[in-house]
């Protein structure tokens, strides 16, 4: 049985303010999206990744991966996050006949340690059918109405931040993607609207529970200017 990783690294980034999309931003001299397949590699559990490229970008992306040869390939992505994983995930079903297990890593999640990975793909071959890394919020937490007007500040010591890579039993999250078994290159792409925001929350509307397990700070998602510059002290050995 085998392990495939789905990367969407497809979205542009605005927040991030770059020139190229956030996958391709660099960091120590590697675009974001080598970081994360890298590491995913590394972890020694993943047997194949497929990234989800944006569509103008493709041959950047495929020259950016090909050093991985035949573990990586890559796919255009979607207009929405949740399209560029549907598509990433029918290539990798595709790809590989014997998937068990399934990863959706966000390519701007470059610098998930392995021992992450390993745990959610452990936890998941050990009878979880979903799984995702978390930390716990240290911030006070309120939600607030449309005015910015709070109306309810929620107990933090049951609030958990979710991270990547989540993990998935490969027959559940085809389900959640609405990709049918017997799917192959002719079949139509599925009518499933992807509203969650994440992975695991497509699996919770199908009422299927959703196991946590520790993630880490160094997990943390590349999405400003500032998170450039964590990055950049992260991998020059000046944060910890
Ligand atoms: O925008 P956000 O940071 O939440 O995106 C999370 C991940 O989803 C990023 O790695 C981004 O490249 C990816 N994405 C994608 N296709 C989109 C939008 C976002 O693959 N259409």
């Amino acid at each position: 049985m085998s392990v495939i990783a789905v990367v969407p690294a497809a979205g542009r980034g605005e927040r991030l303010g770059a020139q190229v999309p956030k996958a391709l931003v660099e960091v120590a001299g590697e675009p974001l999206l080598v970081h994360a397949v890298h590491g995913l590699l590394a972890a020694g559990c993943v047997d194949h990744v497929v990234v989800a490229a944006p569509a103008a970008e493709v041959g950047v992306v495929v020259a950016a991966v090909r050093r991985f040869e035949s573990q990586v390939s890559v796919v255009v992505g979607g207009a929405e996050r949740g399209d560029s994983v549907r598509l990433a995930l029918r290539a990798g079903l595709r790809t590989l006949a014997d998937v068990d297990v399934v990863l959706v890593h966000d390519a701007a999640r470059a610098f998930t340690p392995v021992e992450v990975i390993r745990s959610v793909v452990d936890t998941v071959r050990a009878g979880s059918a979903a799984v995702v890394p978390v930390l716990p919020v240290s911030d006070t937490v309120k939600q607030v109405d449309a005015t910015g007007l709070v109306i309810a500040t929620p107990d933090r010591a049951g609030l958990r931040i979710v991270q990547t890579p989540q993990g998935f039993d490969a027959a559940l999250l085809r389900r959640a993607y609405g990709i049918a078994p017997e799917d192959d290159e002719s079949s139509p792409p599925s009518s499933v609207s992807i509203q969650a925001t994440d992975d695991a929350g497509l699996v919770e509307q199908l009422g299927v529970p959703v196991q946590t397990v520790p993630g880490h700070s160094h997990a943390f998602k590349v999405t400003t200017p500032f998170d450039l510059a964590v990055a950049d002290a992260l991998l020059t050995g000046q944060a910890g």
